[in-house]
């Protein structure tokens, strides 16, 4: 008789998966309520009062004295890129692993995206690779706090100060994180985060930057609406700001609106994930050849994108993260696909490596290469319940102690 739900035997979860975790994006009276009132004022856009208000808070919260609201976290980084002067023909070092748009924003203003290999515990950007890559066309690095980790924002600043090269922090994945007491996106010139709709912090689409320096604050300003400066109305005269080409990036206060609840509770939920994913770590320290994706070496709190696990290989028999993920989805427990591939590799990313549109840091990037192969992840609210992680816990016991019956399985793929 077999014991793996995929092969026959009793499924380990009875419930519906969907009932392990609350409703993502979360959705409440009081925001519906807070909806409503902005929609009655028909104050939606232009640096309204609601966007004024999320923006202080937000980058209050994580140490910046500015925060610019945007249509997305594309548009942040790239807008970010300009305000710091970089131009086409310069190199801005990226991590291999990240979603395409950390790339591609260089690519946006011309310049050359220098694509730099990953640690294997954090998956985030090797800060020593990050060393080697830098060549005197380099105007900026984009290190990505990637799912549940911080970049070494240490190592990366020494690196980057020494050398006058400024670090924008992408931290798409890390609302509320810190490092070393300091919010994540205040460490480096400038922090930039996406609040797309599967985001620690989901609206829908959005985006924003946080600095402490003014000058930035109002470059990256103007850049997103269309040159007005945040003292001037759209509409009054203004002066086109010299060098700069402007957008509208502008996102509105319906956004905001849904961005300042969930603020309130930020902390909570961060704090909770924290405490969850650490129970995680410990339960499944006993099953050799998986693990958790190490948090960052300074964060407290860690933020969370997202929970990966990565497989070892051998004590996992080198079955396919596949057939590991379908025998799980059998137990009830679907994971999902993991980290993102190396960004190269990137369906959208269709730029033209012998052209020198962009360039792969010693060639390959052979971490993020293998990872992409043994690594699952799932959405970050499944770290929401603690009974919820005791249960991806038993499954991972329960395919570990039946591993030879996956391996035949896997063997007759
Ligand atoms: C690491 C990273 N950077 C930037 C972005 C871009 O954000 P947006 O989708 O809001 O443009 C994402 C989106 O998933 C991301 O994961």
């Amino acid at each position: 008789m077999a014991n793996l739900a995929l092969l026959g035997g009793d499924k380990l979860i009875k419930e519906d998966f969907s009932s392990l975790f609350p409703q993502w994006p979360p959705r409440d009276e009081e925001t519906a309520e807070a909806l409503k009132k902005v929609y009655m004022d028909g104050n939606w856009s232009f640096n309204s009062p609601a966007e004024q208000e999320f923006e202080q808070a937000f980058a209050g919260y994580h140490g910046a004295k500015y925060g610019i609201f945007m249509a997305n976290g594309t548009t942040t980084l790239e807008c970010a890129l300009t305000a710091l002067g970089v131009k086409a023909g310069d190199e801005v070092i990226v991590p291999a692993l990240t979603w395409m748009a950390t790339a591609l924003a260089a690519s946006y203003i011309g310049a050359i995206p220098v694509i730099v290999d990953i640690e294997p515990g954090t998956l985030c950007m090797d800060p020593e690779k990050v060393r080697s890559a830098i060549t005197p066309k380099t105007r900026a690095i984009i290190p990505v706090h990637a799912y549940g980790s911080t970049a070494d924002m240490e190592k990366i600043l020494e690196i980057a100060d020494a050398r006058h090269i400024p670090v924008i922090e992408d931290c798409a994945h890390m609302h509320g994180g810190f490092w070393n007491g300091r919010g994540v996106g205040s460490w480096g010139k400038v922090g930039s985060f996406s609040f797309q709709q599967s985001k620690t912090m989901a609206s829908g689409e959005g985006g924003i930057c946080i600095t402490n320096d003014p000058e930035l604050a109002e470059k990256i300003y103007m850049l997103k609406h269309i040159g007005y400066s945040r003292g001037i109305r759209q509409g009054q005269a203004r002066k086109a700001p010299e060098g700069l080409l402007c957008h509208n990036y502008r996102a509105t206060a319906f956004q905001a609106v849904i961005l300042s609840q969930q603020l309130k509770n930020l902390k909570n939920l961060i704090s909770t994930y924290a405490e969850n994913a650490a129970y995680l770590r410990e339960a499944i320290k006993d099953i050799p050849g998986v693990r958790m994706q190490s948090p960052g070496r300074l964060s407290e709190p860690q933020g969370y994108y997202s929970c990966h696990l990565i497989f070892d290989g051998e004590p996992f028999k080198n079955i396919p993260k596949t057939v590991i993920n379908e025998a799980c989805s059998a137990e009830g427990f679907p994971i999902g696909n993991g980290t993102h591939g190396p960004v190269y590799r990137a369906g959208l990313f269709n730029l033209d490596l012998a052209r020198n549109e962009y360039r792969i840091h010693e060639g390959r990037s052979a971490v993020c290469e293998d990872m992409f192969t043994r690594t699952l992840g799932c959405n970050h609210y499944v770290l929401t319940r603690r009974s919820t992680v005791e249960k991806l816990s038993a499954v991972l016991h329960k395919i570990y102690a039946d591993i030879g019956e996956l391996e035949q399985y896997a063997a007759a793929q």
